[in-house]
C-alpha cells in the first residue's frame, strides 16, 4: 500500500485522505498541493518511540527535519514526544520557534559554521554531532560556558545497498571520521581533551532508502568494536549512541521495505548483543528517521494540462508541477507510481503514459511509463509516498512558486503553509523600486 494509512476511495471512486476529499482540497488550495496524513505521521513516530522507550537505557527519536520541516511538523513532534535532528542554523531556528525543547535537538552536518555552533551551544541543544577536525578546532576556541554536549560522527566503513548519492557510511565519504583508518580514534582523543566540550558518545548514519537491513548489524558491530577500543585506549565510555536514520519506504508496488518495528528490532538486538559481547554498558539510543516518517504520509496532487501523443513512441501527460517541487526522479532516478484522484469506475481502460513536469528540461519527468486511466486537461493526478525530500528540496526554478501544504486528520484540513506568491520571490530582489 503506497497511500497514507487513512487513505481510501469513496463509492464514487474519489480519493480521500484523513477523511477529506482530495479533489475538494485541490479545488480549495490549488495545485500542486502537498497533503500530509497526520495519522501516518503519528503512527510512524509512535512505532519508533515505543521501541526506543523499550530500550533498557532509554533514548530519543529525533525525526530528521531534512526530509520535511515546518512549524506544524515540529508541533506534531512535540505532541508525539519526539525530538528533531537538524542540519543547519535555519532548521534549528524553526525548531526553537515552534517551541521544541532544545534538549530534544541533535545537530549533525559536515561543515557547520561558527555561528551555527554558537547558536547550538547557546540554545543548549541535546548534542552537536562533531564531523571534522575543523569543527573540533572551532569548539576548542569557544568559551567554556555553556559547555557543548556532543557526539562524534564515525564512519563505520559500510556501504549499504542504496543509490550511490545517498550512501554515507563508506570510507570515501565527506561525512564523519573513519574508524578504518584510525582518524575516529584520533578525533576522540582530541575531543576528550577539550574543556569546552562534553563528549557523550558516537553517531553514525550509513545511508538512506535502505531496504535491506543487513547493513545495520555490520555497521553496529563496527561501532561496538570502536567503543570497546575507545574504552581500552582512552578510558572513554559512551552514555549515548545514535544509529542515524535510513529506513527505506515503498515508492512503487514492487518495493518491499521492512517495517519500523523490524528496523528497530534489528538495531536494538544487534546493538545490545554487540555491546554485551564487549562487556560495555548500554548507552541511551538515538534514532533519526526522516523518510520513513514523512515519506508515506505525503501525497502530492497535480492538475493535468497538455497531452502529447507521439505515435509509436509514447504519450506525455504534463502536470502543473515537476522538478521544482520534486527533484528526486531527476536526481536519483527515483520511481513513483501516480494514480488518478477520481477513478470513475475503477476499472476504466488504462493507458501507458509518461507523467511529465512543466519545467524547461527534458529530464523533468515525474514518472516514466506508468499505467493510468486516460487523463485530460483539468483532471487531477496524485503521487503517493511524496512526503520526504520533495518540498524540503524544492526550488523556484523557472520562477515557480512552492506549493501549499495541508495537514489532514479526522475530516479536518489545516493549511500549514500557503502557496508562495510572486511577491515572495521578488522580496529579496535589490534594485530600483518595481512599478506595481
Ligand atoms: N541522520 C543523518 C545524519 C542523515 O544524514 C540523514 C539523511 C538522516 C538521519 C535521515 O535519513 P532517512 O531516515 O531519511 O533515510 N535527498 C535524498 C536523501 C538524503 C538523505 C540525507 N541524510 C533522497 O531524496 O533520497
Amino acid at each position: 500500500m503506497l497511500l497514507p494509512d487513512s487513505a481510501g476511495r469513496d463509492t464514487h471512486g474519489r480519493l480521500r485522505v484523513g477523511d477529506c476529499d482530495v479533489a475538494g482540497l485541490a479545488a480549495e488550495y490549488g495545485t500542486p498541493l502537498y497533503i500530509f496524513d497526520e495519522q501516518t505521521l503519528r503512527s510512524r513516530l509512535r512505532s519508533f518511540r515505543d521501541a526506543v522507550h523499550a530500550w533498557p537505557a532509554g533514548g530519543d527519536v529525533l525525526y530528521s527535519g531534512k526530509a520535511y520541516l515546518g512549524l506544524a511538523m515540529v508541533r506534531l513532534l512535540i505532541e508525539e514526544d519526539c525530538g528533531l535532528d537538524v542540519v543547519s542554523g535555519g532548521e534549528l531556528a524553526v525548531a526553537l520557534r515552534a517551541g521544541l525543547d532544545p534538549r530534544r535537538i541533535g545537530f549533525p552536518g559536515n561543515n557547520k559554521t561558527e555561528q551555527e555552533v554558537a547558536a547550538a551551544a547557546e540554545a543548549g541543544i541535546g548534542h552537536l554531532v562533531i564531523d571534522s577536525d575543523h569543527e573540533l578546532a572551532m569548539i576548542a576556541a569557544r568559551p567554556a560556558v555553556p559547555r557543548l554536549q556532543a557526539l562524534l560522527r564515525i564512519s563505520p566503513g559500510i556501504r549499504p545497498d542504496t543509490h550511490d548519492f545517498i550512501s554515507t557510511g563508506q570510507l570515501d565519504s565527506k561525512f564523519g571520521f573513519s574508524v578504518e583508518n584510525g582518524s575516529a580514534m584520533e578525533a576522540l582523543r582530541t575531543a576528550l581533551t577539550l574543556p569546552t566540550l562534553q563528549l557523550r558518545g558516537v553517531h553514525m548514519h550509513i545511508g538512506s532508502q535502505i531496504l535491506d537491513l543487513r547493513s545495520y548489524p555490520a555497521a553496529i558491530q563496527m561501532m561496538a568494536t570502536f567503543l570497546q577500543q575507545a574504552r581500552r585506549q582512552l578510558g572513554f565510555v559512551a552514555d549515548t549512541v545514535s544509529v542515524g536514520g535510513g529506513l527505506g519506504i515503498a515508492y512503487v508496488d514492487d518495493d518491499d521495505p521492512p517495517t519500523v518495528a523490524e528496523f528497530m528490532t534489528t538495531v536494538t538486538s544487534t546493538l545490545q548483543a554487540a555491546l554485551q559481547a564487549q562487556d560495555l554498558p548500554l548507552p541511551a539510543l538515538i534514532v533519526e528517521p526522516g523518510r520513513s516518517v514523512a515519506g508515506p504520509a505525503g501525497l502530492a496532487v497535480y492538475t493535468v494540462g497538455a497531452r502529447k501523443q507521439i505515435p509509436g513512441v509514447r504519450t506525455y501527460v504534463a502536470v502543473d508541477g515537476g522538478m521544482a517541487d520534486n527533484i528526486r526522479p531527476k536526481l536519483y532516478g527515483a520511481r513513483y507510481q501516480p494514480l488518478p484522484v477520481v477513478d470513475g469506475d475503477g476499472g476504466s481502460a488504462r493507458e501507458l503514459v509518461t507523467l511529465a513536469g512543466r519545467y524547461c528540461e527534458s529530464t523533468d519527468i515525474l514518472a516514466k511509463d506508468v499505467e493510468l486511466p486516460r487523463l485530460d486537461a483539468g483532471d487531477l493526478v496524485a503521487i503517493p509516498a511524496a512526503g520526504a525530500y520533495t518540498l524540503s528540496m524544492a526550488s523556484n526554478y523557472n520562477v515557480s512558486q512552492r506549493p501549499a501544504v495541508v495537514f489532514v486528520a479526522g475530516g479536518i484540513a489545516r493549511l500549514v503553509r500557503r502557496r508562495e506568491t510572486l511577491d515572495d520571490w521578488l522580496a529579496p530582489e535589490v534594485g530600483p523600486p518595481i512599478p506595481a
